[in-house]
């Protein structure tokens, strides 16, 4: 199986979902998402976190540089990696390809209606990160995590409004990754709006093949 994975799509393709499946089900791939991390980072209140809130809060992206020297030291190669959420920009696919090669880029395409209704109806546990949907895969008691308890989440940036305005951002700026990465023979397309189950074993394939 191919272990240098990167996960393309808009904002609310599935990204996060799919990458959490993937690493679960692989021993030692590792699942690395700038989200996440720039979300741990503005918790801490760090340096960072504080340069990357307004940001994302706006549902910007964080500038280039940032996120390059964030991402730097934490791909571990011989092991494996799931990429989701980064890169963004062809700036930073640039920098990633004099870190690493890279086997395959899943690209994971959603319509703009569909990112809007699944992102405003996203909760996300506060403890062990799971990802909810209230309209697809609602947990079983409101508010609390069916894995581990802890309390759900809606995040800052899914409001109607900065969705929106993230879905401008990906289509300007990381949707001509698409073709930066077509170019090199590495897009595998996966159609993100059938169930995740379905989705999930598009991706196996696409990673077998
Ligand atoms: P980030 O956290 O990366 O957000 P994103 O790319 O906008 O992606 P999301 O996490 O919103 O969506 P996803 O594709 O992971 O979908 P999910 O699986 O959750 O980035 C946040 C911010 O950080 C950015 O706006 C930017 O400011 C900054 N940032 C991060 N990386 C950066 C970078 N490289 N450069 C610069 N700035 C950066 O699913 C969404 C919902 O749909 C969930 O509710 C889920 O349950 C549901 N769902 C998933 N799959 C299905 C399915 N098949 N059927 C039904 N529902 C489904």
């Amino acid at each position: 199986m191919r272990k240098r994975i990167i996960l393309l799509g808009a904002p609310g393709a599935g990204k996060g979902t799919q990458a959490k499946l993937l690493a679960a089900n692989n021993n030692g791939l590792a699942h690395l998402s700038t989200g996440d991390i720039l979300r741990d980072e503005v918790t801490r209140d760090t340096e960072l976190g504080r340069k990357a809130k307004g940001y994302m809060n706006r549902g910007d992206l964080v500038p280039d540089e940032l996120i390059i020297d964030m991402i730097e030291g934490r791909l571990d190669e011989d092991g494996g990696f799931i990429l989701d959420g980064f890169p963004r920009t062809v700036t930073q696919a640039e920098a990633l390809e004099k870190i690493t090669a890279i086997d395959v880029v899943i690209n994971i395409a959603l319509t703009r209606d569909e990112v809007i209704r699944r992102l405003s109806s996203r909760r996300v546990c506060r403890d062990c990160g799971k990802i909810y949907n209230l309209l697809y895969n609602s947990p079983k008691n409101e508010g609390v995590c069916d894995a581990c308890g802890g309390n759900l989440f809606q995040r800052e940036d899914d409001r109607r409004d900065v969705i929106e305005n993230r879905y401008d951002v990906y289509i300007d700026v990381t949707a001509p990754l698409i073709n930066f990465y077509k170019e090199r023979g590495l897009v595998k397309d996966v159609d993100g709006s059938q169930a995740t189950e379905k989705v999930s074993d598009q991706i196996l394939v696409a990673l077998r093949g």
